[in-house]
């Protein structure tokens, strides 16, 4: 089945909400008419509303980076998912694995907050990967299928359509050091295979990310292979210039 490729923007901690009007400013005219590929951006918190006005009427969409699991409550410094959709939020990015490292995030979590924002209308952008100690231990499947089978826990296949994953391989995040295509293949299509025994046939309109060290030079030759259909960008993802590049390479694929 074909799958319209996704190219996500993770702006991680970067960005006021000035910046982030006049990023869409430069960018929003450089992807008009765009057609092919389906594009998010995923600012801090505090720049998603004004983000959501200035991306209001044109095909991009607004993603948050996290969600608490919880509808409300007394959960200090936290955000809820219907917070998110009243913000614009069409989509939110859970376990990304800066969220599991530097805070704790398990599997349970993750799952949890997927399930949260499915509730509430939201499509999750599950992350996984592995590290370099994971890779060079030669348990890259096996870390990867425990992650899916823990992050996408309680979900069915009625959610396929609304779910997105990510692939990234921790030691290629922010490092430069970008998975060749067939590296980075042949974890996709080991996820491919997994969703559909999960799934069945309905995991087949999963789209399955890449992320780590994308960039305008490398974004043609990954997006190429048969289960790669789309990219979650980081610091490719903070110019115009060449996170379009990035959506124009997707766009061609
Ligand atoms: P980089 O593109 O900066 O490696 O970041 C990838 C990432 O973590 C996206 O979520």
């Amino acid at each position: 089945m074909s799958r319209i490729p996704l190219l996500a923007a993770n702006w991680k901690m970067h960005k006021t909400v000035a910046e982030a009007r006049a990023f869409a400013a430069g960018f929003l005219p450089q992807v008009a008419g765009l057609a092919g590929v389906e594009i998010v951006l995923a600012p801090p918190a505090t720049a998603l509303q004004a983000l959501g006005e200035a991306l209001a009427g044109s095909a991009v969409a607004l993603s948050a980076q996290n969600v608490n699991a919880e509808a409300s409550g007394a959960f200090t410094g936290e955000v809820a998912a219907a917070m998110l959709a009243d913000v614009g939020c069409r989509y939110a990015i859970v376990g990304h694995s800066e969220r599991r490292t530097l805070y704790g995030e398990r599997d349970t979590d993750v799952a949890a907050k997927a399930r949260a924002l499915l509730a509430t209308g939201l499509r999750p952008i599950v992350c996984l990967g592995e590290t370099l100690e994971e890779r060079e231990a030669d348990r890259t499947l096996s870390v990867c299928e425990a992650q899916l089978d823990g992050s996408l826990a309680g979900l069915e296949a009625g959610h396929a359509e609304d779910l997105v994953v990510a692939y990234e391989p921790v030691w290629a995040i922010g490092t430069g050091r970008t998975a060749t295509p067939e590296t980075a293949q042949e974890v996709h299509g080991f996820i491919r295979r997994f969703l559909g025994q999960r799934f069945g046939s309905a995991g087949d309109s999963i789209r399955v990310l890449y992320g780590g060290s994308m960039k305008p030079d490398n974004a043609a030759d990954l997006l190429a292979q048969p289960d790669i259909d789309g990219g979650l960008v980081g610091g490719a993802s903070l110019e115009p210039e060449s996170f379009a590049m990035v959506c124009r390479s997707a766009a061609k694929a």
